[in-house]
Parts: C-alpha cells; structure tokens; sequence
C-alpha cells in the first residue's frame, strides 16, 4: 500500500514510518520540521527515510503527494498546551486548517482512506460517575477546595463524591485547552 505520512518526523509519525517501511509499504513521508517540535535540528530518522519538508497546509503540494496514494496516516500537528493565548492562531493552523486542506485535498484525488490521531485530552477530566447522577462533567474546582488541598472534582448537580472511571471512546467531549 502507498501511504501519505503527515508529521512523519514527528514523535509518534517516525516510529510509524519505521513500521511502513519494515512492512513493506510504500512511504510518503511528509513533515514541516517545525522549530517547536524540532529546534532546529534535522531528526536522525529522517535521514533514514528523506521525508518531503513542506506543510501539510500547502494544497498545490497534497495534491503532487497524493497521486497513487491508497490512505493517509495523518500525524501533523503542533502538540503541548501552548504558553499563552497568543499562540492558539498557530494551533488552529496546524491542526484544524490543515486537516480541512488535508481532507479537501483528498476529496480532489479520490483518497478516501484516513487515520486521523486525536488525543486523551478532548475527554478533559476523563470520566466521572456520582452515584445519584451517573456519568457527570465534574464541577471546577473551588479556590476554597484547592486551598485546602481537596482536589478530586465534586459532582456539578449535587456536589457529592465522584468515582473515577475507565474512558471509553464515546466518553464525553470536554476539551480544556486551545490544543485540546
Ligand atoms: N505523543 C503523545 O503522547 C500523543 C498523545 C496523544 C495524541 N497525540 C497526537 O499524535 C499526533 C502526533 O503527535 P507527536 O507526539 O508525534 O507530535 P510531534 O510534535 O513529535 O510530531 C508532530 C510532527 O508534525 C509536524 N508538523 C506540525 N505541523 C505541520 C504542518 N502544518 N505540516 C507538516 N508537518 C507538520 C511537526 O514538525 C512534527 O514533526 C498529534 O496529532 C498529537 O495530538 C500524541
Ligand atoms: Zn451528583
């Protein structure tokens, strides 16, 4: 199979194209480098692999890589929770625009084989029960509670202790931070 790897230089992107390439996949690999994940210095992997360096926003480039793909494993993307506020234009860019390109650029070729990868931290808290209202969003935290050092969130209906459970893929959606 011929197989388009976004974020191939990227933590989890290398060790995938390590697993293509031992399986006998054909590898596109694709990778901006970006100075946050990067700083700078080329990774050793991609002297295994020579992955394109361009930017998975760039349509005219998606569309030279995908012909004759057969799927897209889609890895790109800036990780971390960011420093402030000012950099949550860069997040959208990365993540949420270029996956629009990336699925319109597919659309256009005819790809419609994706692996897109998501993160634990949509799922926020993780997933919390109360015995009298089931599955709850938990409350936030009080300033009283913290500074009392209680930090096991309470239920929002009634306050009362939640139990910790085991998040399923359909737990529900909670994101709490720009990259979440
Ligand atoms: N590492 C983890 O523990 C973890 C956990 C949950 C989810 N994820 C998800 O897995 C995916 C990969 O994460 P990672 O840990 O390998 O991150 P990483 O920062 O190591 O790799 C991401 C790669 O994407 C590249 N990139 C970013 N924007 C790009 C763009 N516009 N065009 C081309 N390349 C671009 C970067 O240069 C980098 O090499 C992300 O979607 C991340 O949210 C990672
Ligand atoms: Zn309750």
């Amino acid at each position: 199979m011929r197989v388009l790897l976004t974020g191939a230089a990227g933590f989890i992107g290398s060790q995938i194209a390590d697993l293509l390439v031992d399986e006998g996949h054909d590898l596109v690999a694709l990778d901006a480098l970006l100075p946050q994940a990067h700083g700078g210095e080329l990774p050793e992997w991609s002297r295994r692999h020579d992955p394109v360096v361009g930017d998975v926003r760039d349509a005219r480039l998606l569309d030279r890589l995908l012909g004759g793909v057969d799927a897209v494993c889609h890895q790109a993307a800036m990780v971390g929770h960011g420093l402030d506020p000012s950099d949550a234009p860069d997040y959208v860019s990365h993540n949420d625009y270029a996956t629009v390109v990336l699925l319109a650029a597919m659309h256009r070729v005819g790809v419609s084989r994706l692996v897109l990868a998501s993160s634990m931290v949509v799922y926020g808290e993780g997933r919390y029960d109360c015995a009298t209202h089931g599955t709850v969003r938990p409350a936030v935290r009080s300033v009283a509670d913290l500074a009392a050092g209680r930090y096991e969130p309470t239920c929002p209906d009634c306050a009362g202790t939640l139990a910790s459970a085991l998040v399923s893929e359909d737990a529900l959606l909670e994101p709490r931070s720009t990259y979440a």
